[in-house]
């Protein structure tokens, strides 16, 4: 008899962003990663908007990037992704540089680089207008995924202005809800989920 092993039925916090974002990119699609980092979400994000696809990817960090271009690379993913040294609180003009008016999605995986320099990490002064940036360039069916750290400086103060921002948001143009394990110690990571519906 062969015995099933079972994965959880509950994806993690960063399964279930890159799976409902997957949802709703399509071939020739643009999206955003406002977080490039070690280039993961980068990766994911270029496989689901196609060789058509253009994804514009945002980080301040030169060792950030230097990875992400090399792991695009290995993937054969680089020639449909620009990674910009720039804050992506410069979304919508880096975005209109490029003639890009609408994004069907921006992922946003908020904190330090894993494996870099902790001292450097996403604030909420620059965090919110990005977000606002992202919100006013969502397609119709578009969404921002948003991964938030509680657990370092400065994580707690910007995952409840990333909340706050989410709960002011019309109810008539947008979805928003929240994805978090409640039985996780040492304050589990939250992401937040917004859909633009008209
Ligand atoms: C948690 S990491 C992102 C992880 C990444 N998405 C991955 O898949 O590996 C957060 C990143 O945000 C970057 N960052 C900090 N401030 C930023 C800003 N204003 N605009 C864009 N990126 C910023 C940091 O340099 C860091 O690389």
């Amino acid at each position: 008899m062969s015995v099933k092993k079972s994965s959880p039925a509950l994806p993690s916090v960063l399964q279930k962003a890159h799976r409902v974002v997957e949802r709703v990119l399509r071939h020739g699609d643009v999206a955003v990663d406002a977080t490039v980092g070690n280039g993961r979400d980068t990766v994911a994000l270029a496989r689901s908007v196609g060789r058509d696809g253009r994804v514009v990817g945002f980080d301040v960090q030169e060792a950030a990037l230097r990875r992400a271009r090399k792991r695009l690379r290995e993937n054969e993913l680089a020639d449909r992704v620009a990674l910009v040294r720039r804050g992506h609180e410069a979304m919508r003009d880096e975005l209109a540089e490029r003639g890009h008016r609408r994004i069907r999605a921006a992922a946003f995986n908020l904190g330090y680089l894993p494996g870099g320099d902790h001292a450097v990490i996403t604030r909420p002064e620059t965090t919110v207008p990005a977000l606002d940036a992202a919100a006013a360039m969502l397609e119709e069916g578009g969404l921002i995924t948003v991964v938030c750290y509680a657990g370092h400086a400065g994580g707690a103060e910007e995952t409840r202005a990333v909340s706050e921002w989410t709960e002011q948001l019309s109810q008539e143009r947008f979805h928003a809800l929240s994805y978090r394990f409640v039985n996780q110690k040492n304050d589990p990571p939250r992401l937040f989920v917004v859909e633009k519906l008209k």
